[in-house]
């Protein structure tokens, strides 16, 4: 399974990149929003600034809504970095758009998925990722990892290759159980994946060797 960090912040991009586990990175416009980056100069030059950052891929969301404004929005992103993918809302200009962006060589990430409906049809348009929203899904006491399940299923059972990358996580327990929901890929907050490091019997069991190490070498 890879690992995406989900956000905007270069401070936290880097710690995660540092860390040796980092695949890739996804942003949207409220993470951009988030880190004081706006207007259309400051956002492209600042996608080129994460993609400096990291080798693996770059999710850059349009911002419009029509399948024109779409694709020439996406047309400029692919220009800042060979390693940006084109992040497209899951609508119908959206399938459209990733149906074009396919057949023209330009990889994309299909956001904003909440069904395996949706799921099916960013895999037919030939998006090389999808983005169910767990954390999303379970506000409105729906399951994500169930969505998470079932479009995996369904994916192994049809052999579509459009990666299934599990999306607003909001914690640890969410990327290990979208990790064994068949999550190819989970994108989170630098905080969820530092929280899989945590056990206390990690630490007292550190505690207990450095002690023993010390008196051994009085
Ligand atoms: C995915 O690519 C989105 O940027 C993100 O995971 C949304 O997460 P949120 O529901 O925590 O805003």
């Amino acid at each position: 399974m890879k690992f995406f960090i989900d956000t905007a912040s270069l401070d936290q991009i880097a710690e995660a990149r540092d860390l040796g586990i980092l695949d890739g990175v996804t942003t949207n416009p409220s993470l951009m929003a988030k880190e004081g980056i706006t207007g259309e100069a400051n956002i492209l030059a600042h996608y080129k600034k994460i993609c400096d950052l990291v080798e693996g891929d770059v999710s850059a969301e349009v911002i419009s809504t029509d399948f024109a404004g779409m694709i020439a929005e996406g047309r400029k992103l692919v220009e800042i970095a060979p390693n940006i993918v084109v992040k497209v809302p899951m609508t119908k200009d959206g399938v459209k758009a990733i149906c074009w962006f396919t057949e023209n060589g330009i990889r994309t990430n299909c956001t904003l998925v909440f069904s395996p409906g949706q799921a099916i049809l960013a895999a037919k348009a030939g998006a090389t990722y999808l983005s169910p929203f767990l954390g999303r899904i379970d506000d409105t006491t729906w399951n994500g990892i169930q969505l998470i399940e079932e479009i995996s299923e369904i994916f192994a059972i049809q052999g579509f290759d459009t990666e299934i990358l599990a999306a607003s996580i909001r914690s640890a327990k969410h990327i290990v159980e979208a990790a064994k929901a068949g999550a190819d890929i989970v994108t989170c907050p630098l905080s969820s994946i530092l929280g899989l490091l945590n056990h206390p019997l990690t630490d007292i069991g550190l505690a207990q060797f450095l002690a023993d190490y010390q008196k051994g070498n009085r």
